[in-house]
């Protein structure tokens, strides 16, 4: 069931998505060579407490953590560890958070130190898909509106897009109704209306679309080894207008 939410309410899922963009990238800023990714999880954990909201993954489904980070060729649902973060590492950031019952979803990938030039261009190509898909998430699209500008935008770039794992609608709980395909898929396709909120996430692959799920049960690698990039807001849907929720401002 596709759930539309009142202007009242999406001011309260902003409220979430605002705290939340801040902690996003406080992380970002933390995520230097050396830092291991548990170190972040906690940084996170104790971020969103403090400002008197829970960690939206922690529990969900069992996943172990209020963040998940995905390095290089890990796509999303790293689970975070004892592991380093090195040098020229790309690592996906993916955070969800509820503040009074309301839910938001952000994720960013940023190089660690300095990153090679194609790595570089992995991140700004991801960056500029969902960029594009935002500015076709307005009402009277379709959903599928949203994945084909993904797509198109991937493909022009000699990249190909994660199909096992979507977008979604958010705000009331961490995934509703629609699902949010980052390509042309033969599911359902509404079509986008006032009161819509949903979480628009591409996953961008160097190589080939497919990728596995590895022993964890959680975290999901490309299936050729190649670098994978990740970025995700959550948008509000207005008669006039589509806003970005989860956007910083510094
Ligand atoms: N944040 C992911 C998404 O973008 C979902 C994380 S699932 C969890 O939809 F179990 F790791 F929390
Ligand atoms: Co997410
Ligand atoms: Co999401």
């Amino acid at each position: 069931m596709l759930q539309l939410k009142s202007e009242k309410e999406i001011k309260k899922i902003l409220e979430a998505s605002q705290i939340l963009a801040e902690i996003l990238h406080a992380c970002g800023d933390l995520a230097a060579p050396g830092i291991t990714t548990g170190e972040l999880d906690n940084f996170v954990r104790n971020s969103i407490i403090r400002r008197g909201a829970k960690p939206a993954f922690l529990g969900y489904m069992n996943y172990p953590a209020s963040l998940c980070i995905s390095i290089n060729n890990e796509v999303i649902h790293g689970i975070p560890g004892r592991r380093k973060l090195k040098e020229g590492d790309i690592a996906g950031l993916d955070v969800g958070i509820e503040l009074d019952g309301y839910f938001s979803d952000t994720a960013i990938t940023i190089g660690v130190g300095r990153i090679s030039a194609e790595r570089e261009r992995l991140l700004k190509v991801t960056r500029q898909c969902l960029e594009k898909a935002i500015e076709q998430a307005t009402a009277g699209n379709r959903v599928s509106d949203i994945g084909r500008a993904v797509y198109n935008h991937a493909r022009a770039n000699n990249y190909d897009v994660v199909r096992q794992y979507c977008g979604h609608g958010v705000g009331f709980s961490q995934h509703e109704d629609p699902q949010v395909p980052n390509y042309l898929s033969t599911g359902p396709n509404p079509r986008l209306r006032p009161g819509m909120v949903i979480a628009i996430e591409p996953m961008i692959n160097q190589g080939g679309w497919q990728v596995e799920v590895m022993e964890d049960d959680w975290t999901v690698v490309t299936a050729d080894g190649l670098d994978s990039a990740h970025f995700e807001h959550t948008i509000a849907i207005f008669k006039d207008r589509t806003e970005t929720l989860t956007s910083f401002n510094s």
